[in-house]
């Protein structure tokens, strides 16, 4: 989600220990460390946040106060207190996969439950930091950290019947964090929020009309977890009404843009370039992730002064051309035969390539949406 394109080495691989049994003791879990090749972290990875926190406290809700504090209310209700309790459905179903799917399932787990931790971390440091200037903003927080913090335990759980664990203590300690000033981190999360949504609630829909390709009653508890999610980018939709100078202006409007673009774009990249997950559900991941976007970008309407065209041609076109370039910068890397220079040269014309892509991306004609939300604006 970060418009970073910096690769650093992840700490992510040491993250998943590998458990003889539930009750191992610490010393064992960390003596079975899996030994996997060390990953990239890229845009395309779950990445972590921090931000000015005084700047969050200082926030002045009074414009939009009577909304936050509604959805205070609605958080206060708790109504997936009992959701998240994992059944007899469970047992055998590690066992029951074949070695392929079995390992694209564990990539997915590991990938949601590093994102879910994620956001607990940003929204438990928020609520802790911001208690006393600002009681209902910090409350606020701790109630979407309860909540992402349950999300994360219970893919966790998920993770123990295929012998994984995340080590969660490790994990805060020593991943990078991604600093973003409060605006950016209000468009980043709403739209991680909502974007969220969607993808649970598509993938909950096509299952209960295809049961057969549901591989794990983990995805029975998406209907419920999704509307957590929804509720969490109601949130910050409030949020942001409350402090209007993030939605007005010309540099404001480039900055919607621009995250409505990093979001989509890295969503479908990184989807369409690990097509496992997708085909194990029997998903075509370029419709699937077309859906959501399109679903994501109608939302966002309600509260971005301005969303993107996706329905122009020349969207997915340009997004096409870019994975091709992923593609062959990969098969380039991955090319023992060719000298680190020679390869230097080859991906240049390919990084320049996406470059211009994304910038015409970024240039397209928005949608305005008073237009579409008159209401609403
Ligand atoms: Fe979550
Ligand atoms: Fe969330």
């Amino acid at each position: 989600m970060t418009p970073s394109a910096k690769t650093t080495e992840s700490k992510t691989a040491n993250v998943i220990t590998r458990q003889s049994s539930l009750s191992d003791n610490k010393a064992t879990q960390e003596s079975k460390t899996i030994s996997k090749e060390s990953k990239k972290s890229t845009i395309l990875t779950p990445r972590f946040y921090t931000t000015d926190v005084d700047a969050i406290a200082a926030l002045d809700l009074k414009l939009n106060e009577i909304e936050v504090e509604a959805i205070c209310q609605e958080f206060r209700r708790d109504y997936n207190k009992h959701h998240f309790v994992r059944n007899e459905d469970f047992e055998g179903v590690a066992e029951s996969l074949d070695p392929d799917t079995r390992q694209v399932f564990m990539d997915f787990l590991e990938q949601s439950v590093i994102s879910e931790f994620s956001g607990f971390l940003l929204y438990k440091e928020l609520s802790r930091r911001v208690k006393t200037e600002n009681p209902l903003l910090a409350e606020c927080f701790a109630h979407l950290a309860r909540d992402e913090a349950r999300h994360a335990g219970f893919l966790n759980k998920v993770m123990a019947d295929f012998d994984l664990q995340l080590d969660l203590g490790f994990l805060t300690a020593n991943k990078d964090y991604t600093y973003f000033q409060p605006k950016f981190i209000f468009y980043a999360t709403y739209l991680s929020e909502k974007i969220g949504y969607w993808r649970y609630i598509t993938v909950y829909e096509y299952l209960e009309n295809n049961p057969d390709k549901k591989l794990s009653p983990l995805f029975n508890y998406f209907k419920n977890w999704c509307q957590d999610e929804n509720r969490h980018g109601d949130f910050f939709d409030a949020l942001m009404r409350a402090q209007p100078q993030t939605l007005r202006g010309p540099i404001s409007y480039l900055w919607c843009r621009f995250f409505l673009l990093a979001v989509f774009a890295t969503m479908y990249l990184r989807d369409v370039a690990n097509t496992e997950y997708y085909t194990a559900l029997g998903l075509d991941p370029r419709e699937y992730d077309r859906y959501v976007i399109k679903q994501t970008n109608a939302s966002a309407a309600r509260i971005f002064p301005v969303i993107l065209n996706v329905n122009h041609p020349r969207f997915y076109q340009r997004l096409e051309t870019i994975l091709n370039n992923n593609q062959m910068l990969s098969e380039l890397d991955n090319n023992s035969k060719i000298s680190g220079p020679v390869k230097l040269l080859r991906k240049v014309p390919l990084w320049l390539s996406s470059g211009f892509e994304m910038t015409k991306l970024f240039f397209a004609a928005p949608i305005a949406t008073d237009i579409l939300c008159p209401s609403v604006q």
